[in-house]
């Protein structure tokens, strides 16, 4: 997306730009600097000489559209998925995650399109629920995490507890390879456990540009900073005795975490983090295909859908399908395959909708996120190609939902329609589909991770098959599987009740853990039958 080359780069090109790509999403719950430290972040990048003067979010919706005219500018790529610019010789790919209300399905599948992620924490709330939700996807998926301790600028938490804080509630051993210096609130820089020197920061007018910093002795940072440096190197101590050395091995298995301190506002340690990505986050590796054989990197292109975003102006059917590249080299203009439906699909739509702002999206590499516009065709979990040997990625998998409605038709003239339309919605992952015998065909239940993706329905319905839904929410919160159907029957009850999903799943969905309860003690018997889902492991 950088340069273009000529369709004919070689399979060493592809190589070599696949070992350039570090393609990573923060993940985080609302408030804890998300879109701060991504401003930040593409600020050490000096993608943009000055961190968008705004902050806070009204503002930061001008941010955005300040970059997309950045984009037409400078030449970087920008889409509403992806953020990419060069870092020396790195070339960074940072998705986005949605979080706040749109918190949904395609949040979790966001990350089946990264290598690694950056699990931004406040340094005063720790991990809070949307973090732990994101977390366990990454962890299913094996995906190496980097934890940046955010707002240590002010009061917060204690470094130790927020680090057992990971030990205790995920099970993940923090690596820190920063240690703060002053206490959150009296941030002076931190340790840098691998030379052991003192990296001070220096305080720009409201953190607009990058961060000035020193680097220090350890004996010049004791002489001038006296008792809070020496309580840090007395932790780093503790850390070392406890397993916290940094083991990189560990950090690309998943089971343990570098952690740096930092403030995204006041750019502190954020280059840190970037270099830290460019040096340590794993590159795109080949990707296995539904028969669990690898893609090598340099076979011709391949990519996968992992997000759909669809326009909600009826009168305008704007799609456009987002595709991680796994092989080869992407050209504008090129016609892939469809894997799902063996169709041709001509890429040269990316131009003329996007026109000036996506001249960019010329050429891509294993590890890039293109946007493929006027992609109706296109569903998430489409395998696209071009060239022989064809191949197929798996499917993404479906997510734990947390929400549930019962969909009737609020016109009954336009039930084949309603239920025409749902099978789209349902093709689509737009909500997950439950049915259940008791219910009936005509009432077939909405499940989704998040009441957004409700809404997209209910709207398509309207938009698309001019059938209007009725959403009855149920009051279900605790979710399992039902592993064995003979079991059914104990669960259908008043306060919980059995459905299976398109794909078979049954789910067992109750009001509350109370009522779980009860009918593990009355029925013991059916523990075993109940597991536990995970977010990414439905
Ligand atoms: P999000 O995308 O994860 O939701 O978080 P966002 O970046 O919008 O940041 C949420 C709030 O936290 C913002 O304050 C932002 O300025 C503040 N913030 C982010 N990083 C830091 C940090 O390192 N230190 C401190 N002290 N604050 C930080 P806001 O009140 O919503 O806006 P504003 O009026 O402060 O700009």
């Amino acid at each position: 997306m950088t340069t273009a080359h000529p369709v004919t780069a070689s399979s060493a090109d592809v190589l070599r730009e696949a070992g350039r790509r570090r393609t990573f999403a923060v993940i985080s719950h609302p408030d804890a600097g998300k879109s701060t430290l991504t401003e930040a972040l593409a600020l050490h990048a000096q993608v943009i000489s000055e961190a968008g003067a705004v902050h806070g979010k009204a503002g930061r919706r001008g941010v955005v559209s300040d970059w997309m005219e950045m984009e037409k500018a400078r030449g970087i790529s920008i889409t509403s998925a992806a953020l990419q610019f060069s870092y020396g010789d790195a070339v960074v790919n940072l998705l986005d995650t949605p979080g706040h209300s749109d918190f949904s399905e395609d949040t979790y599948r966001v990350l089946a399109a990264v290598d690694s992620a950056v699990m931004l924490l406040d340094a005063a709330k720790g991990l809070e629920p949307q973090t732990l939700k994101l977390f366990d996807v990454c962890r299913h998926r094996g995906i190496p995490v980097i934890t940046f301790i955010n707002k240590w600028d002010r009061p917060g938490r204690d470094a130790l507890a927020l680090c057992d804080e990971l030990v205790e509630r995920i099970g993940l051993q923090p690596m820190p390879l920063t240690w703060p210096v002053g206490d959150a609130g009296h941030f002076r820089g931190v340790l840098d456990r691998r030379d052991g020197q003192f990296i001070r920061y220096a305080r720009t007018a409201g953190g607009a540009t990058a961060a000035g910093q020193e680097r220090l002795s350890a004996a010049q940072a004791e002489a001038e900073e006296g008792a809070d440096w020496v309580r840090a190197v007395e932790e780093v101590d503790l850390l070392s005795a406890s397993g916290g050395d940094f083991d990189l091995a560990r950090f690309l298995d998943a089971t343990a975490t570098p952690v740096l301190f930092g403030s995204a506002v006041l750019n502190f340690g954020v280059k840190h983090l970037l270099d830290l990505l460019v040096e340590l986050a794993p590159q795109p590796t080949p990707r296995p295909d539904a028969q669990a054989k690898l893609r090598d990197l340099n076979a011709p292109f391949s990519a996968f859908v992992f997000k759909v975003q669809t326009g909600m102006d009826p009168s305008h059917r704007d799609q456009v399908a987002f595709a991680r590249v796994c092989s080869g080299v992407f050209e504008r203009g090129m016609v892939v395959t469809n894997a799902t439906t063996g169709k041709p699909f001509a890429t040269k739509y990316v131009q003329q909708v996007f026109g000036q702002q996506r001249s960019t999206l010329d050429t891509a590499y294993p590890g890039d996120v293109i946007g493929l516009v006027n992609a109706t065709a296109l569903r998430v979990g489409d395998t696209l190609y071009t060239d022989k040997p064809a191949v197929r990625f798996p499917g993404l998998p479906s997510f734990a939902p947390a929400h549930f409605a019962v969909a009737r038709p609020a016109d009954l003239s336009r039930s084949k329609q309603f239920r025409k339309g749902i099978e789209q919605l349902e093709s689509e992952g737009v909500v997950q589909i439950l049915r259940s015998l008791r219910r009936g065909e005509a009432a077939p239940v909405f499940a989704a991770v998040g009441p957004m993706q409700f809404e997209v329905a209910a709207h398509r319905l309207v938009a698309e098959f001019k059938s209007p839904v009725r959403l009855e929410p149920l009051p279900y919160t605790v979710v399992r599987r039902l592993t064995d159907p003979a079991h059914r029957s104990l669960v259908d009850g008043n306060r919980s009740e059995v459905l299976t999903r398109t794909d078979g799943v049954d789910l067992a969905l109750f009001t509350d853990s109370t009522t779980l309860g009860v009918l593990r003690r009355l029925h013991p018997e059916v523990v075993a039958a109940l597991e536990p889902l995970v977010a990414g492991n439905t």
